[in-house]
């Protein structure tokens, strides 16, 4: 346990000592664009992977490739779960099925919406066999919400705060100082501080480490 909190202070030192600024995205973003923002300094493509309706999204393959070509450094994929679809563990699958061979990092597992069980309980069993699911098929997962999403779907559920904490607050604000811990998380590796802005001609969303 010591050893653990030792260690996160030394990640988020070294996360600290050097600014990420990222660009999500749900659209297919071209490759002009991609190179546009990395030109702005934005180098880190956040892009939606599989869709809350229950179906991979059908630019994910396009996108990432465009995000490489265009010359972003890291490429990350968001999974929108299909709660009511059920089968976490065959969403999971499909997604990194589906990109097997493409240049992405890691999968962040968005919790937040409105399609959620409204038993918690539900909710972490259903979140449990998606993680279990990435890590079985060799990727790695963070989690994308914010204190109050993750409290009205997961409740007071600390059982991942291992894991990278993707947040969003849209105050417009480069910082991590707007955060307050929640669920075992003490601190962020990444914040989504504007929702919807654009750059380079396409509407993105705004990230910062
Ligand atoms: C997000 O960025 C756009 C400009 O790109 C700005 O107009 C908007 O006010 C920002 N949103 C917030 C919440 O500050």
């Amino acid at each position: 346990m010591k050893f653990q909190s030792f260690f996160m202070l030394f990640l988020s030192a070294a996360i600290a000592a050097s600014t990420t600024l990222g660009t999500d995205s749900s659209n297919l973003v071209s490759s002009s664009a991609w190179k546009c923002l990395a030109g702005l300094g934005r180098t880190y493509a956040i892009l939606r992977g599989y869709q809350s309706s229950g179906l991979l999204d059908p630019n994910a393959i396009q996108n990432i490739k465009n995000a490489i070509s265009g010359g972003q450094k890291q490429v990350d994929v968001v999974l929108y779960p299909c709660f009511p679809c059920g089968n976490a563990q065959g969403q999971a699958t499909v997604l990194v099925d589906s990109l097997r061979g493409q240049k992405y990092a890691n999968i962040w597992i968005a919790v937040q919406g409105s399609q959620w069980s409204s038993t918690v309980g539900n909710n972490q069993l259903f979140f449990e066999d998606m993680a279990d699911a990435i890590l079985t098929l060799g990727k790695k997962f963070g989690i994308y919400t914010s204190a109050n999403d993750w409290g009205n779907i997961m409740g007071d559920y600390s059982y991942y705060s291992g894991s990278p904490l993707w947040y969003y607050h849209y105050n417009n604000v480069q910082s991590f100082s707007d955060f307050q811990p929640f669920s075992g998380w003490t601190a962020p590796t990444l914040k989504q501080y504007n929702a919807s802005s654009t750059l380079c001609g396409t509407n993105v969303g705004l990230d910062w480490s």
